[in-house]
Order: structure tokens, then C-alpha cells, then sequence
């Protein structure tokens, strides 16, 4: 695989159903992200696709079953098949969820918030050492959308993350579209949460649609990015520079073409932005 230092740009989830577009053609993307469960495997045709498509795209593996939160003992058998996924494709990082999935060996299928305690990030944080010790590579934490709240958290949000990736000494994938839905679900400013995370942290975002269910926000990634969302991601471009982003979609997914349109609003977004903000600061 083709050795990735550093990553820039614009890209997004590769997923399934796209395959064939990235097999004939190179699509504009500047890198694409997998679930890196679904390679987790030895041999197969998802692989050899992926190690097709890896030729000529800077692949970054996202996991969903990391469970970092989860009181549980670290499974190593993970672990160590996620390594061999890691060392293959030799990204410059690979990212998780900061929440937790698994109690006593079953999964839930949902990545839960944490309480925001200075015991449970030390707790976290301690575990996400041990993970980025034995990958040898940076892990990067992304922010969950969330639906609940505990009555024994003492932080917010971004006090706890910031907490937990500055014990750990690992980076942030700030999902903008996370920060949205949890903002309006628990009614914080999402610009609150934004300036309130350590800016040098961050090294990747994601930017998603999401479903409004009358009464709250879903995280479904089965809508095109909204306005608000887009908004937000405006206005934290000059707080965090230039930020490798990939769109997400997993549900009612749209043609390569339709999704590199939509994506390519994130490009004009930040080109007007930055230059923008480069132009006011000089
Ligand atoms: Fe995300």
C-alpha cells in the first residue's frame, strides 16, 4: 500500500454500492474512510476491492466496536486483527468512538454516551494509552451523538473529551454533525462545544445529515447535510484551520456523483471561508 504522512482534503465514507465507480474511474476525493470491521477478515473479495481502491486513495480505518468506554477488559483478539487491517493500509491514523458499546461481552449496537466524570476519563483515557501503544499509530476519538444524559456527570461534554484526549495524548475527529444533533438534543450552543475542545487536537471531522424526529435530533446519515449543519461547520473552519473532512452517508445512499456534488459544498465552504478569514487576519 501506498505510504500515507499526512492527509488533506476532502473525502468520503467508501461504502459498498460505490465500489464499481472507484474500480473504473478516479473519482475526486482526496482519501476515503472505511468501517474497518468490514474488512477485518482474511481474504475475500471486500478485500482484495479495498486493496484495489487503496492503490490509489489514502485509506483511513474508522471503527465502531472499539468500545473504549466499556468497563469491559481490552479484547485483544480485536485488537490485534484491527492491527493487521492498520498495518496494511499504513493510514497516518485510525479513529473510534469516545463512548461505549459493549458490557460483559455483548454489543448493543449503539454507541452510548459516557458520564462526564474526571474518574471515567481517567479511566478512558487510560485505555485509549494502551490502544495507541500496541497499534503504534495515533488514534483519533470522535464525539457521539447522543440522546441521554446522567444525573452523575460534573462536566460538559467538551470538558470531558478534553479531558480524556489530553490525558491520552491522542487526537479528535470532531464530527460538526455530532455537535448539532447533541446541541439541540440537551440545548447547549454548539459554538460553546466548539471553542471550548482543544484546537491543536483535532485532526479530522466528519459532516453528516441526520433525521428531525419532532422532538429530537437522529444521527441517521440518511439525509443530505442540513443548512444548520453546514453553518456550523462555517464558523468553526476559523478556529480549526484546515481540517481533513469526510461526508458520511450510510443509509439511502445517493450515486458517487450526486454524493461529490454535495461534498464539493464542503470545498466551497472552506475555500470561502478560509480565505475569508486569511484575507481579515492579515
Ligand atoms: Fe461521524
Amino acid at each position: 500500500m501506498k505510504p500515507v504522512d499526512s492527509l488533506k482534503g476532502f473525502g468520503v465514507g467508501l461504502r459498498p454500492c460505490h465500489y464499481a465507480d472507484f474500480l473504473s474511474n478516479q473519482p475526486k476525493v482526496d482519501f476515503v474512510e472505511i468501517i474497518s470491521e468490514n474488512y477485518m477478515v482474511t481474504g475475500g473479495r471486500s478485500i482484495e476491492t479495498l486493496q484495489e481502491i487503496a492503490k490509489r486513495n489514502p485509506v483511513i480505518p474508522h471503527g465502531v466496536s472499539l468500545s473504549v468506554g466499556s468497563s469491559d477488559q481490552l479484547d485483544w483478539d480485536y485488537l490485534t486483527r484491527l492491527k493487521k487491517l492498520v498495518d496494511t493500509l499504513n493510514p497516518p491514523w485510525f479513529s473510534d468512538h469516545l463512548c461505549w458499546s459493549r458490557h460483559q461481552g455483548h454489543y448493543m449496537h449503539n454507541l452510548l454516551p459516557l458520564p462526564y466524570t474526571h474518574e471515567v476519563a481517567k479511566f478512558v483515557a487510560e485505555k485509549a494509552r494502551i490502544i495507541q501503544d500496541f497499534m503504534e499509530r495515533p488514534l483519533i476519538l470522535e464525539n457521539v451523538s447522543s440522546y441521554i444524559e446522567y444525573t452523575d456527570s460534573v462536566m460538559t461534554e467538551w470538558e470531558f473529551l478534553t479531558e480524556v484526549v489530553t490525558q491520552a495524548d491522542c487526537g479528535l475527529l470532531l464530527d460538526i454533525n455530532n455537535i448539532y444533533v447533541s446541541a439541540v438534543n440537551h440545548t447547549f450552543d454548539p459554538m460553546d462545544y466548539i471553542l471550548g475542545i482543544p484546537a491543536n487536537r483535532v485532526r479530522q471531522h466528519h459532516i453528516a445529515g441526520h433525521k428531525n424526529k419532532g422532538t429530537f435530533l437522529l444521527d441517521t446519515h440518511d439525509h443530505n447535510v442540513p443548512d444548520p449543519v453546514w453553518d456550523l461547520y462555517r464558523q468553526s473552519i476559523p478556529i480549526f484551520g484546515e481540517v481533513p473532512l469526510i461526508l458520511e452517508r450510510d443509509d439511502d445512499i445517493p450515486t458517487l456523483d450526486e454524493l461529490l456534488i454535495e461534498l464539493n459544498i464542503a470545498r466551497q465552504i472552506f475555500n470561502a471561508t478560509h480565505t475569508q478569514h486569511t484575507h481579515t487576519s492579515a
